[in-house]
């Protein structure tokens, strides 16, 4: 599948964007765990937070989907989960793989955990060392990458880690295992990372600590209570549209609804940082998740130096960020951003190779990227580039040719769906000039 753009446009109108996936997640992990109903509404339908669904029904649990957002699982309890008969396909996620990996090892049954190409490349070595020293079994293919094969039976020991990276992933593996384990549990990280998990631990009614020096603990043994999930619009999906109103000249866009956990709104922090006209109004908040609408005018830009406590808040906005950076008067450099190298693709490799395309040349380092903007008076060319599969990728590329000379054609865009159903609808809806083909269909 791929993405035809042709150049230029406008963004405007109001929309409010799918639900969060990493709030998705967690609302089928939680709740299948949980004693009694947990009902969820605002849930994610993509890809990646529907395969965690399916693995928690392959595992015995009733989750119902009544109505479009709406699930309603019957939670088992923290030891009601029953052995899946073949192996879970985790499909594009790397979410589901590494949390899931901390609360299987603390089941009486074995369980294997794979996905598709791109999961099957990605790292994890940093959810097997910690669990390991907690008294799981657990082993990976070459390379410690999936599939992984996890021994039921374990008895699970609480441990202090002193996470390597900044990766919520992996703090809320630990912190999931933690549960099944005896004592306490501890993590500590090198940067704050998104903290839904344990806001959500805490919604189910379970303690969870965190100290003046950082220290985030909870005690194994306790048991989670059903409860009402609301799940606000994914900022991280927001993220294209608040990218695209900000390049495209005359443009004015409410997002609404939109998730604002401090943990996750680097975006709005750097896009400011470069002159964008973001306005954060009507703030609330549902269900322990701060919520706001985002109100965007086009502006121009200016490159700046990000800094680096803001990396791990906008992980995943980089994509995005760089198309802004390119559009913007002067230069952007992001160093410590090695992360974006084990994404669902080489984020920084794919992005300089698509921005080349388009004609901006970068200076790509080892755990970053220096981007040389064309300020107000410049644009990208036309051509395809490739998104390499990875939804990020692509969603960016097409936003970038709201400033393009030429058309735009994005390939190999058939993973959008991961985290953002129904993304090149909405654009066109909102201005962008966008359509999906199937290259057999030629
Ligand atoms: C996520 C954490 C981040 C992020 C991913 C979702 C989560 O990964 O990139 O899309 O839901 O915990 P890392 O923790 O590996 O940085």
């Amino acid at each position: 599948m791929e993405f035809s753009l042709h150049p230029g446009g406008t963004i405007s109108g109001e929309a409010r964007v799918p639900g969060d996936k990493s709030i998705s997640h967690r609302s089928i992990m939680l709740g299948s765990l949980a004693e009694g109903e947990t009902r969820v509404r605002g849930f994610l339908e993509g890809e990646d937070a529907l395969a965690t669904l399916k693995a928690f029904r392959a595992m015995g649990v009733d989750i119902q989907r009544p109505a479009e957002g709406e699930v309603v699982i019957q939670g088992v309890g923290l030891k009601g989960l029953s052995a899946p008969a073949a192996p879970l396909d985790l499909g594009n996620s790397g979410t589901s793989i590494r949390l899931m990996s901390g609360l299987l090892a603390g089941q009486a049954f074995d369980t294997e955990l794979s996905g598709d190409a791109s999961l099957c490349s990605r790292p994890m070595g940093r959810v097997i060392t910690p669990l390991t020293q907690m008294g799981a079994r657990i082993s990976g293919g070459e390379g410690q990458r999936p599939p992984l094969r996890i021994a039921g039976g374990s008895s699970l020991t609480g441990i202090h880690y002193e996470l390597p990276m900044a990766s919520a992933q992996v703090k809320s593996c630990v912190l999931l295992a933690g549960l099944y384990a005896d004592g306490r549990t501890s993590v500590t990280e090198p940067a704050v990372t998104r903290d839904h998990t344990e806001r959500m631990l805490r919604g189910f009614g379970y303690d969870v600590q965190r100290d003046a020096a950082g220290v985030i603990s909870l005690e194994g043994g306790g048991s989670l209570h059903g409860c009402e999930i609301d799940i606000p619009a994914d900022i991280s999906s927001a993220a294209f549209f608040m990218v695209a109103a900000s390049i495209a000249p005359g443009s004015d866009l409410l997002l609404t609804h939109v998730g604002m956990n401090p943990t996750r709104t680097g975006i709005v922090e750097l896009l400011r940082m470069m002159g964008a006209d973001i306005t954060v109004q009507d703030e609330t908040e549902v269900g322990g998740e701060p919520v706001a609408d985002l109100h965007i005018r086009s502006a121009s830009l200016r490159g700046i130096e990000i800094p680096e406590a803001l990396i791990p808040l906008a992980i995943d906005e980089f994509p995005v960020l760089f198309v802004a950076a390119a559009c913007a008067e002067g230069r952007t450099v992001l160093r410590g951003a090695e992360e974006l190298r084990v994404k669902e693709s080489d984020r920084i490799a794919a992005m300089a190779e698509g921005l080349a395309t388009l004609g901006v040349t970068t200076e790509v380092l080892e755990d970053g990227i220096v981007i040389d903007g064309f300020g107000d008076g410049g644009s990208f060319g036309g051509g395809t580039v490739h998104s390499y599969h990875d939804h990020r990728i692509a969603m960016s590329f097409a936003v970038a040719a709201l400033r393009a000379g030429d058309r735009v054609v994005v390939s190999e865009a058939d993973n959008v769906a991961t985290s953002f159903p129904g993304f090149d609808a909405l654009a066109r809806g909102l201005g962008l000039q966008i359509s999906v083909k199937n290259p057999s269909d030629d």
